[in-house]
């Protein structure tokens, strides 16, 4: 017998495959906001970025795309993760070229929502680095409307990396790629998005002069291979932030925090 539950999930993973396809650079509609709340989050106010739900979004101009819908880390994710990392912060004395004036990155922005959500907790300025234009132009939208001061490139990360030389031990950088073939149905690969995890870490690392940072992760509720340990072996593990699942295990989020040392 197959359950509500069960269709629920398959809505879901079809409505998943539209936003990652045919919707994926497309903006969506209002009614499509409301039904990726739904569908990913149990209610269209679960899909809320920079403070504003689904169903405000039109009203306020807030504008997304098919894949960010998909990709992006909602407030009640990246809230709890600013928190913690506040908390970790605090309880440590910076050092560095520039102690008190530490660095926050999104490497791959997407919305913007987490470095948004850093930048808000810590009061701290934001840099931000978008590849595909489609999605910076969104971004770039919704950042003006809400009126942050995240500081957003269309470039490649290790371009915005080649700019920021490190200040702080309490620097702290988003690290969110594409996910891609990495989405198996053995659980994420850290070793398989693009680019891989450990290839990030090693471009963070060499752009640090021998300074250590923090590192802020997504990743999804089934790890395939070990995947985050091999990726972050030698890396300081310091605090995992679980959301209260909604979907099936495998497509909820987990947030890690790590100290990095170059
Ligand atoms: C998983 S999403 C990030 C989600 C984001 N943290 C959020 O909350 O919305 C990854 C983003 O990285 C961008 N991207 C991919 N490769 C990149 C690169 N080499 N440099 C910068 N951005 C890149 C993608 O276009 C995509 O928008």
């Amino acid at each position: 017998m197959t359950s509500t539950i069960d269709v629920g999930h398959a809505a879901y993973f079809a409505f998943r495959d539209r936003l990652l396809g045919d919707l994926r650079t497309t903006i969506l509609t209002d009614e499509q906001l409301c039904e990726a709340g739904r569908l990913i989050y149990g209610d269209p106010n679960g899909l809320s970025l920079y403070g504003i739900a689904a169903p405000d979004m039109a009203a306020k101009r807030i504008t997304l795309l098919g894949r960010t819908v998909i990709e992006c880390s909602i407030d009640a994710y990246t809230a709890p993760v600013a928190d913690a990392l506040a908390q970790l912060q605090a309880g440590t004395e910076p050092e560095g070229p520039d102690p008190d004036n530490p660095l926050i990155v999104d490497l791959f922005c997407g919305s913007g929502n987490f470095g948004y959500h850093l930048g808000q907790r810590l009061t701290r300025p934001v840099h931000a680095s978008e590849l595909d234009p489609a999605v910076y132009g969104t971004t770039r939208n919704n950042l003006d409307r809400i009126g942050s001061a995240i500081t957003l490139q269309l470039t490649d990360y290790r371009h915005l990396l080649g700019q920021l030389p490190a200040r702080s031990t309490h620097d702290t950088y988003v690290v969110e790629p594409p996910w891609g073939p990495a989405f198996t149905a053995d659980g994420l690969d850290l070793t398989r998005t693009s680019p891989p995890v450990p290839e990030i870490l090693d471009d963070i690392r060499r752009s640090r002069d021998g300074l250590s940072c923090h590192i802020a992760i997504k990743t999804n509720d089934q790890i395939a291979h070990d995947s985050l340990t091999r990726s972050f072996a030698g890396v300081r593990y310091l605090r995992r932030i679980t959301p209260e699942p909604c979907l099936p295990h495998g497509a909820n989020m987990d947030f890690h925090l790590y100290e990095l040392h170059a």
